[in-house]
């Protein structure tokens, strides 16, 4: 028997037990770094070395952290369900939990790619994890952080959109819902189909139907939760 397909949705929260700063919690990122210097296209043409130096911060502060429980569940329910991660997180702790399935809207904090070709996309070496705006790719072309800035399109955005239709449950954990597009994958879930939101502080959500139910908790309880309510819904 096929597997349902379990897609989730995850955004800073999921990672902030880990100890990776949220952007918009009290004291978060865009609190203490000016977003549309550090993170915008037009930032991104005015000083270069600011944001080159805003994501090698980012890295250096990454590589010292670990993935949670909650990543961790996410990975082992795996074993009961075709698990999809779409996460709008430039970390890699989905990916060092073990899940295997997963889609970056926002792009990789431990990748680089070419200022000029969007498609060459290079790993940073972990020796070598600070960039700047001379730094060159294998094939000469001059780099950039792989983030999709403000003001840009989100490449993966039409590969989410079909997964979450495609989903029998949707889970949604530790995001604002501020960002589009990522915030309106909600409504390209199915009618009748589950939607878990797990959050401590969840933002209002427009729809209003018996499908939805708000598991307002930190990332780590609330996956717990979602476990339990899985294991007795018997979806798997
Ligand atoms: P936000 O910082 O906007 O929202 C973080 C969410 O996590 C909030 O809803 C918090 O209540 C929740 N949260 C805080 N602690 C939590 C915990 N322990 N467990 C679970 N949830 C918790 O982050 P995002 O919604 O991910 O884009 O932000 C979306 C995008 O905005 C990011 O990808 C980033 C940013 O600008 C780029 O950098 C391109």
């Amino acid at each position: 028997m096929e597997k349902p397909k379990l897609v989730i949705s995850s955004g800073a929260g999921i990672s902030a037990e880990s100890g990776i700063s949220t952007f918009r919690d009290a004291g978060g990122l865009w609190e203490n770094f000016p977003v549309m210097e550090v993170c915008s296209a037009d930032g991104f043409a005015r000083n270069p070395r600011l944001v080159h130096e805003f994501y090698n911060a980012r890295r250096k502060d990454l590589i010292s952290k670990q993935p949670n429980e909650a990543h961790k569940i996410l990975a082992e329910l795996e074993k009961d369900y075709d698990v999809y991660v779409i996460t709008q997180n430039v970390d890699d702790l989905h990916e060092r939990a073990g899940s295997s399935k997963i889609v970056h809207l926002h792009g990789e904090l431990m990748k680089m790619r070419s200022v000029t070709n969007p498609e060459y996309v290079e790993p940073l070496d972990i020796l070598h994890l600070e960039t700047t705006p001379e730094t060159r790719g294998k094939n000469g072309d001059f780099m950039r952080p792989h983030i999709v800035f403000f003001q840009e399109a989100v490449p993966n955005m039409a590969i989410a959109q079909d997964l979450v239709h495609e989903a029998d449950i949707f889970v949604v954990i530790g995001t604002s819902l501020n960002v589009y597009p990522a915030a309106g994958l909600l409504h390209d879930v199915r009618p009748g189909i589950p939607i878990y939101y797990i959050d401590p502080n969840p933002a209002n959500i427009t729809i209003t139907s018996p499908q939805v139910h708000i598991i307002k908790a930190k990332a780590t309880e609330g996956m717990r939760i979602l476990r339990d309510i899985l294991k007795k819904t018997d979806n798997g």
